[in-house]
């Protein structure tokens, strides 16, 4: 780990390669006592980022998942969109499992705020949408956007000075935090929301979300400047999932598709809604690392496989069956000990980025992770 972490340098990003719920928030779990700041830098209350603790089910929609971990700085950056009620509320369930999280917690001023209205438009839009529409999350994410844009959004700021508990944890200081931070050699794990092929430039628009879920616009979110980056981690799924509508060219229907639900538990954590599943894309990854300038890949939920007698991916020219290992790799923690199929899909995966799998997530447990 001391040698990765040497690797991960000072700033580093968690970024979804595919279109969200790849696992993120375990990787951050993770990673989080060996870094000082957390941030999110974009989206809102549409992202759900699991973390599982001893059993314990958390689900974090605003607040970074390393949010458990006690003494960290909290970061919630500009280019995201706050609903202020979900916040309070998700800060006080911390609070009832004995975290706080008020003390150390900073909100950019310049955050969008979401508002009723917000959700209400956003319902209203996807009922006007032809085709069962784009399958928002409905937490008022585009609307809320779509208003900042129009430079008629309301941000954090109007709350600077309110009767609020969160109003003290507003500043307008996070750039300047953030380059101090840098210069006293303090680390800071940016977490990614959704997936770079929900991203509004780079995904499959316009079934995508609002906001830039890439590296790039993680930096811009924040007020970063892109040389501070020291690596990029790109969390992929060993298959592949879609919430929403919007093309997904390897999809699984029929038993296959409910098959790997089952298996995978594939039901999103913010609106509960059954995930379409389906097989990874070897093209869609590398378009993915293209696009965030990825240091390292996570591959998360192995062991979902281990029923498969063969594993089709596609390829630039097309669909290939992997051999599947049919083993259990629940709880494996080191490479070695997986299959030698498992352990071929990982090296065919890193080939054909050619970019190293660091971490391999073989159950949801924070335990269940190979670290090579
Ligand atoms: P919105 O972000 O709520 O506007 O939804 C736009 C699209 O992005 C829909 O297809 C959503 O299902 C999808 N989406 C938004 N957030 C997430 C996420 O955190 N994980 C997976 N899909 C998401």
């Amino acid at each position: 780990m001391e040698k990765l972490l040497t690797h991960l340098g000072a700033v580093t990003a968690v970024i979804g390669a595919q279109w969200g719920d790849e696992g993120k928030g375990k990787l951050i779990d993770l990673l989080t006592p060996h870094f000082d700041v957390l941030a999110r830098a974009n989206g809102g209350a549409n992202a759900g980022h699991t973390v599982v603790v001893a059993g314990k089910k958390h689900i974090f929609h605003l607040l970074p998942a390393g949010s458990l971990h006690e003494g960290k700085t909290i970061v919630l950056g500009s280019g995201m969109v706050i609903h202020p009620p979900t916040l309070l509320e998700e800060i006080r369930l911390l609070r009832e499992a004995g975290i706080d999280v008020l003390p150390r917690l900073l909100i950019s001023h310049a955050a969008h705020i979401v508002s009723e209205e917000h959700k209400e438009r956003d319902a209203a839009l996807e009922s006007q949408r032809a085709g069962g529409g784009i399958g928002t999350t409905k937490r008022g994410i585009g609307p809320a956007y779509m208003d900042k844009a129009a430079r008629s959004g309301m941000r954090m700021e109007t709350l600077l000075g309110k009767d609020l508990p969160l109003s003290p944890c507003i500043t307008k200081q996070i750039v300047p935090f953030l380059d101090e931070s840098r210069k006293n050699g303090r680390r800071i794990l940016i977490e990614g929301a959704q997936g770079t092929l929900l991203d509004i430039d780079h995904g499959t628009y316009p079934y995508v979300t609002s906001s830039s879920t890439t590296s790039a616009g993680a930096l811009q979110g924040l007020g970063l400047p892109p040389q501070a980056l020291t690596s990029c981690i790109g969390v992929v799924k060993a298959y592949c999932t879609r919430v929403g509508g919007g093309p997904f060219a390897t999809e699984a229907k029929g038993e296959v598709g409910d098959h790997l639900r089952e298996r995978g538990g594939e039901y999103g954590a913010t609106t509960g809604r059954p995930r379409r599943c389906g097989w990874l894309s070897i093209p869609d990854l590398q378009f993915a690392s293209s696009v965030n300038g990825f240091t390292h890949l996570n591959l998360t939920k192995l062991d979902v496989l281990d029923t498969e007698d063969t594993i089709p991916v596609f390829f630039e020219e097309g669909f290939r069956d992997l051999p599947g290992w049919k083993a259990e790799t629940k709880g494996i923690t080191t490479f070695e000990k997986l299959p030698k199929e498992a352990q071929n899909y990982v090296k065919t995966i890193e080939n054909e980025v050619g970019i190293p799998v660091s971490f391999i997530g073989t159950g949801p447990g924070r335990e269940e992770m190979i670290r090579k």
